[in-house]
């Protein structure tokens, strides 16, 4: 199939089709921050850091980088006015519950620290250790339920029992790969799933009055 044509912050690309707007703007030298997409896992669209701004026939629009594939003719912005506004305020989101995101980010978009109010829950819902659990470690020991501000992560008990224990200490766990450490350190050992022999699935372990000084050791170790 023919190359597709588009435009990358003014410069005439090409790409193969189905490449994503975040491969082919990072090729053109183009820097977009990411939160979600790491490699080996499926794109998922969850953080919005990577969003560009779309302009076809005159019409402009913010998209998902990392899910938007390429089109032919269309314009891509990386950095406009409306990309960094957006941009500025995802990450005044994350900051909130996230105390360790790169402060270098937020000094590129002069983020507003403070501005929001603190989370007790550092759950991004990035969904990277679902995403792992799933994608990489064939395991499902993990998933989600909920929509909106309801949605959260799950573990499912009987799945739990029997891999998590094989799993929690080890290089491949999702604990290493939660970008906040809000899964706590012996989440697979004593979460709710694991205690719950009734439950299906229950909400992860995650940072409460009782696991804090684990949490807090677990973002040292970031
Ligand atoms: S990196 Fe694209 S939405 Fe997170």
């Amino acid at each position: 199939m023919s190359e597709i044509k588009l435009k990358i912050n003014g410069e005439e690309v090409t790409a193969e089709p189905g490449t994503m707007l975040l491969d082919a703007a990072r090729k053109a030298g183009a820097e977009i921050p990411t939160l979600c997409n790491l490699e080996g896992l499926e794109p998922f669209g969850a953080c919005r850091l990577c969003v560009v701004e779309l302009i076809r026939g005159g019409r402009s629009r913010i998209v998902a980088s990392c899910l938007y594939p390429v089109e032919e003719g269309i314009d891509v912005l990386t950095e406009s006015e409306k990309v960094v506004r957006y941009r500025r305020n995802i990450l005044e989101l994350l900051e909130a519950r996230w105390p360790l995101i790169d402060k270098a980010l937020l000094e590129k978009y002069k983020v507003n620290t403070g501005r929001m109010a603190r989370r007790d829950n550092f759950c991004i819902m990035c969904g990277i250790c679902v995403r792992h659990c799933s994608e990489r470690r064939k395991l499902n020991v993990l998933g989600f339920v909920g929509r909106g501000i309801e949605r959260q992560v799950v573990s499912y008990t009987m799945r739990a029992k029997e891999f998590c224990p094989e799993c929690f200490d080890k290089e491949l766990s999702c604990l290493k790969f939660c970008p906040t450490g809000v899964i706590v350190n012996d989440c697979a050992t004593r979460c709710p799933a694991s205690r719950d022999e009734e439950a299906f699935a229950k909400p992860i372990r995650v940072r409460d009055d009782d696991n804090a000084i684990a949490v807090k050791k677990s973002l040292g170790d970031l």
